[in-house]
This record gives structure tokens, sequence and C-alpha cells, in this order.
């Protein structure tokens, strides 16, 4: 985070609160997340693209995705940096709705959306639904015709761009579950305008995750506009929805443009196409999850075992760690990069290359794959691992019967847990097969 600093014996400061009085208050593993930061990042992705979109003669909103992560606390820390929250799921929009979100300033994703989800969303008065198959026109018609309502819906396109990292790709046929064709744009546009229950706002795409430019948003961008401009001829579409998908550092190799020149190079191509098209500028809206909350977590770890191991580099050192997979699966899944400080202490010692694995039954867990760290860590010592706000704590599981870690809030000295961590018994207490009666069939 911002924040982390050293105080005079050396240890990680997170927040204005060291982190070995965290570890020994909360215990190991622990994602600690700074509220500043996050309120800060929240404030200045909403101030980027707002700026970009008044520069093009629009306005812009700004969804927190929170799928990244998603408790009640960090809805009102985003909320009131004046964000709206986009959900995925029934418990995303409780979690939304419990931390005191407006419902008129969310947005409901999924491409399987049950029944149930819809009628809540519905009900719950959500003020974007976005619409991802052409079976779901109907249903969501038919649940808002129910609830006398009438609901505002986004239609989710494949653009055929996808990007990651700093990268894109643009492809005719896209081969993934998300959104209709391109090409079906039009039809399916029209099929919901059809719909009395139904108000359409626009299209919708994300092109991916992790992204480093302003190039394949464009492209997608220019390619959504084309068929923006041809549902414009036969009546409204106010709005142009880019999904998210900025990117962050997550090691020194990482160098993600700036939020802000971001937002501008989107600005200028939607201003470009617009221009092309010979339509007005819709109002913009964008999803971001890892810029918002990633960089402003990190993960504290307890130093268990280090096994010096040959290999072809020479030795590399194998830390374990109390935690791992469980509670950061982002290397088992996707090959992620991370990086590691000693935070205990601060060594003279010269630095060893090590490899940060965690303790589950598994060869892929591995928090950390390379990092160099003082020669002397070892067991009782504090890791902390970076930039693990994001898609950590919501990507967790219980693997090997792991209690789930502890989420706590730092903010300038304070701090305050803003998700419990899970202990045996949590487990236990769902396992209804050890009831001594023997009779529980619940
Ligand atoms: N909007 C939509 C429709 C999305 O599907 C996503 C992410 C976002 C917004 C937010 O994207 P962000 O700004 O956070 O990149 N588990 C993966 C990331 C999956 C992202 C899924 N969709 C990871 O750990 O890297």
């Amino acid at each position: 985070p911002a924040s982390a600093t050293r105080d005079e014996a050396g240890r990680l400061v997170v927040g204005g609160v060291d982190a070995e009085s965290l570890a020994a208050r909360f215990g190991t593993p622990l994602y600690v997340l700074d509220e500043g930061d996050v309120r800060a990042r929240a404030a200045r992705t909403r101030t980027a693209f707002e700026a970009a979109a008044r520069r093009i003669g629009t306005e812009a909103t700004v969804y927190y995705a929170g799928k990244a992560f998603l408790s009640t606390a960090i809805v009102r820390w985003v909320t009131e940096s004046g964000l709206a929250v986009d959900v995925c799921s029934g418990g995303e929009l409780a979690v939304a709705l419990a931390g005191g979100a407006e419902p008129a300033r969310l947005g409901f994703h999924g491409n399987n959306k049950s029944e149930a989800e819809i009628a809540a969303a519905v009900e719950a008065g959500v003020g974007a639904l976005i619409i991802d198959s052409e079976i779901e026109i109907e249903r969501v018609a038919r649940a808002a015709a129910a609830a006398g309502r009438v609901q505002r819906v986004r239609l989710r396109v494949n653009s055929g761009v996808h990007a990651s990292t700093h990268e894109f790709l643009a492809t005719a046929h896209e081969d993934q579950k998300f959104g209709v064709t391109l090409g079906r744009a039009v039809e399916l546009g029209e099929r919901i305008r059809s719909h009395p229950s139904l108000e359409f706002l626009g299209l919708h795409c994300h092109i991916g995750s992790q992204i480093f430019d302003a190039a394949g948003f464009a492209e997608s961008a220019a390619r959504l506009l084309a068929e923006h401009a041809a549902l414009l001829a036969t009546g409204p579409v106010p709005e142009l929805n880019l999904g998210g998908g900025f990117g962050i550092a997550y090691t020194a190799a990482d160098d993600p443009a700036p939020i802000e020149r971001i937002a501008d190079g989107i600005a200028d191509a939607v201003a470009e196409g617009c221009r092309a098209l010979g339509i007005p500028v819709p109002k913009l809206a964008f999803e971001p999850g890892r810029t918002i909350v990633g960089p402003a977590g990190v993960t504290l770890y307890r130093v268990g075992t280090v096994k010096p191991v040959p290999t072809e580099e020479g030795w590399r050192h194998y830390v374990s760690v109390d935690g791992g997979m469980s509670d950061n699966a982002r290397f088992a899944l996707y090959g992620a990069d991370y990086s590691a400080r000693l935070a205990s202490r601060s060594s003279a010692e010269p630095a060893a290359l090590v490899r940060i694995a965690g303790k589950h039954c598994e060869a892929g867990d591995i928090v950390v794959d390379r990092e160099y760290l003082p020669h002397d860590v070892g067991p009782g010592d504090l890791v902390a691992v970076a930039a693990t706000g994001a898609y950590c704590w919501s990507l967790s599981s219980n693997y090997n019967h792991v209690p789930r870690p502890a989420v706590v809030a730092v903010d300038r000295g304070a701090v305050r847990v803003i998700v419990r961590g899970e202990t045996i018994a949590d487990l236990l207490a769902r396992d209804v097969g050890h009831d001594a009666s023997g009779t529980s069939d619940a």
C-alpha cells in the first residue's frame, strides 16, 4: 500500500500499524487492507474517468467491481468515494445492499443468473442489469413485469477484442462464454426495446483483466460504437459501458500506465469513433476492481520452515509459510507473480533466491514463485506479500480444511477487523455428519 514504511526497529508498518503487532493480535495468515489507500484509489479512478469524459463532452460512472473483494466495509469506502458498485451474484448483491450501496447505483452481472437472482435484483431496484444472452432477455422482462417494474438493462457483447496485460488480440470470433456476438447486438437490442418492462441503456463489453494500456479498450470501443450507432438510428442509446480490467504492478517488472492516461486514451478513442460515425458521445461507464483494492492489500504470513534445494540456478530456499493457495490461489490458477518482503525486522544479510510455498498438500501450492529475501530469513519471521487486495480473499477456499484468514482494515494507526477469520469450529459446524444422535438429515 501507499502507506507502507519501516519503523525504527525495521518492522514493516502499514496504515500506521506495524506488521508484528497485527500478527500478534490477529494471527497469521492475515489480510491487511489499507483503508485510506482504497479510498484514495477509488477517488483517483473516479476523477480520472470523470475528467476524461468531461473533456469529450460527456459523463462517466465508475462502478467498483466487487468480485475483486467485497465486504460491507469496502462498499462504504467506495460509495463514500463516489463509486457505484458492480455485483455478479445474489450473494454479492446482498453484501452490497447490506453495506449501504444505493440500489440505483448497482450493476448486476452474470452469464447464468438464476431466476431467484434476477428477481432479487429487480426487487432491489438495481440501476442496471447486464443481459448476457438471448435467453435472458425474456427472463428479465418477465421478472420485471411480474414485479411491476421497468428494469434498466445493458446488453453485454463480445467485441472480439481479447486483452491481457500488455497485449491485445482482436479476432472475428471469440470462443468464450460471456456476452452475445457483436453481430447480433442490433437485433437483440431491438428485442430488448420491444419489451415494455425493459429499458435499454446500451451495450457493455469487458475485454479482460490486468491490462496495461488503452489500446485494447480503444479497439473494443471502436467496434462497439458501430453497433451503438446502428441502434441509435432506431431509438435512444444513452450509455456505453466498457468494463474494467485495468492493470496494477505486482512486481517491479510490471509497469502499467497511470489510470489517467488509460482514461484519456479510451476517451480519445470514443470521441474519435463518435466523430467518424457522426453520433453524439454517449455517457460512459467503467468497472474497475483490481486497481481499486489490489495494491491496498498485503498478506502477512509466519515462516515455519526453510529448506535449501539445489537447482540449475544454484540454491533455492523454499520458505514455507502458514497459508498458501487457500488464501491466494493466483499462482496456482494463473502462474501469477507477486513480490514479498521480510516484515518482522530488517536484515543486512545478502539476498538469497527464495520460493515462498504454502502449507497445502500440493506441489503447486506456491505464493511467490521467485523472490530475493535476506539469507537469514527463518522460522518465526513474518513475511509480507504485496498487492493481495484483489482476487485473494474472494478466491479463497478451505482446501485441506484450512480456515480462511481474517481481513483487517488499517488506517492512520487504527485497526479494525472487517471480516472475521474462520475457525475450525466454523468448518465443523457445517459438517452435520458428526451429530451424535445420528438422526440429523438437514
Ligand atoms: N467487469 C466485468 C464484467 C468483469 O468480468 C470483471 C472481472 C471486472 C469488471 C473487473 O475487472 P478488474 O478491473 O478487476 O480486472 N480472478 C482473476 C480476475 C478475474 C476477473 C474477472 N472479471 C484474477 O485473479 O486475476
